[in-house]
């Protein structure tokens, strides 16, 4: 910051004695406020203060407080056209959700996390993309991040290019966002039993494999790397038995070849992590900001997904109440986001990703899932049980997009006009 200086005098006359008596009232106090300014050593720049949303820490601890009055127009609602209709919860039939921000500690308890400024997130992200990588759930956030910047330029339009599920582009900054399926990051094909040469993954009652290259990323996203500026990850739910039961296991191949001895489920997503974590290091340019965003947990109650779990509740949950919830050594029904993020964490430690935990402000929001209104087909319900996984658009990812966008704006406004 620079400071004005004060003009020099027009007249070079000194001033008379009464004049001088007064310069020195004026001056004396002057001087004492402006002393803990010069006494700052020259090189050093002024205490920035961290706006409430974008310290790390607000995201690990708070609470959710009803949004300060006036409440803000929402920033979009079910006619956004990047919309997942099985999230579109206002659609869907589903009641609203209570009008909830996020209060970091840090910002005292009763200031909260501002929503994204759109207009200004697309200024500074001027000639730029962003990229989305994982499963769903990271669909969620750029669905969110999507309709978010939708409402500051309503031009913008699709955009399902190199190997994209969803995305959009606006026009008004030339700017991408796009979010690219992989739900195990690495690549995996199925191989039916009669094409497996290996006499091992023979087993009784097995209809085949999904082979899994550790060191291979997916299609839909190894040439990403090199396209974005911004990298944003995620897996979490797809490593589980649940998805890939003993008739069609996952198995685990390196160079070319299945691991020997097999590797478990949890081993196998720590070194998949560990080497896709390498390869974005590896291929990405230097300034490209790479973070990965931990797993939002599940919340069914009363049951496992396909056992009548439900989540049609208004209630958050209590600080008191997580540990019982969530923690897997307690081995409930929503155990899984912990425990990967465990081994997630593990697995980044020393690689250039930025870890951004949205676990906790959403392992409150038990109020917050689309439940029992699926949209689609009557009779989802029945089929495939209340979806307590997935968060309703608007809703908990609108929270996450806004604790992750002071990340992305201060990273676009430092390497302004390099990239
Ligand atoms: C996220 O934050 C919570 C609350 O501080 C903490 O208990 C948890 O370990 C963090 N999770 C990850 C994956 O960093
Ligand atoms: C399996 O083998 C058959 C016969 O060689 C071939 O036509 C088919 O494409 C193979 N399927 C896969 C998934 O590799
Ligand atoms: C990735 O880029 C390389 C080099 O341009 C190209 O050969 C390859 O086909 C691309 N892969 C995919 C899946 O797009
Ligand atoms: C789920 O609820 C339905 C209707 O109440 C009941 O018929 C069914 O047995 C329940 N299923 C399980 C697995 O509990």
């Amino acid at each position: 910051m620079r400071r004005k200086r004060p003009a020099a005098p027009l007249c070079p006359a000194p001033p008379p004695p009464a004049m001088r008596l007064l310069l020195l009232f004026v001056a004396v106090p002057l001087l004492i406020l402006l002393s803990p300014l010069s006494r700052r050593p020259p090189h050093q720049p002024p205490p920035v203060v961290v706006p409430c949303g974008a310290a790390p820490s607000d995201a690990t601890a708070g609470r959710w407080v009803p949004t300060p009055r006036p409440v803000p127009a929402p920033l979009y609602g079910a006619s956004c056209p990047f919309h997942r209709g099985s999230y579109n919860c206002l659609r869907n039939g589903r009641p609203p959700l209570a009008p909830l921000s996020w209060a970091p500690a840090r910002c005292g308890g009763a200031v909260v996390v501002p929503r994204i400024d759109a207009a200004a997130f697309l200024a500074a992200a001027r000639g730029r993309r962003v990229g989305l990588v994982g499963d769903s759930l990271n669909e969620n956030l750029a669905v969110a991040l999507l309709c978010a910047l939708h409402s500051a330029d309503p031009a913008a339009r699709r955009w399902k290019r190199r190997g994209a599920w969803r995305g959009g582009y606006f026009p008004r900054h030339d700017v991408t966002v796009a979010f690219h399926r992989a739900v195990l990051l690495a690549k995996h094909t199925w191989v039916p039993v009669e094409n497996d040469s290996e006499q091992e993954h023979r087993q009784d009652g097995r209809k085949g494999i999904y082979r899994v290259d550790v060191d291979v990323p997916a299609d839909e996203w190894i040439n990403a790397t090199t396209f974005y500026d911004v990298l944003i990850f995620n897996t979490g739910h797809w490593w589980g038995t649940y998805k890939f039961p003993k008739e069609t296991p996952l198995v685990f191949y390196r160079g070319g070849k299945p691991m020997d001895p097999p590797m478990s489920i949890p081993e196998g997503l720590k070194l998949v992590v560990r080497s896709m974590a390498a390869y974005v290091d590896r291929e990405a340019p230097s300034n490209t900001l790479k973070l990965w965003r931990t797993q939002s947990p599940r919340h069914f109650h009363g049951g496992e997904w396909d056992r009548n779990g439900s989540c049609v509740t208004d209630r958050l949950l209590g600080e008191d109440e997580l540990e019982a919830w969530f923690d897997p050594r307690l081995g409930g029904v929503n155990r899984d986001a912990r425990t990967v993020n465990l081994a997630v964490e593990e697995a980044l430690a020393g690689s250039g990703f930025r870890v951004v935990n949205l676990t906790y402000v959403s392992e409150f929001r038990a109020d917050a899932h689309p439940a029992a209104w699926l949209g689609g087909k009557q009779g989802a319900v029945a089929v495939y049980g209340q979806d307590c996984m997935h968060w309703c658009v608007p809703g908990v990812p609108d929270t996450w997009v806004d604790l992750l966008a002071p990340h992305i704006i201060l990273h676009f406004r430092k390497h302004r006009g390099n990239g």
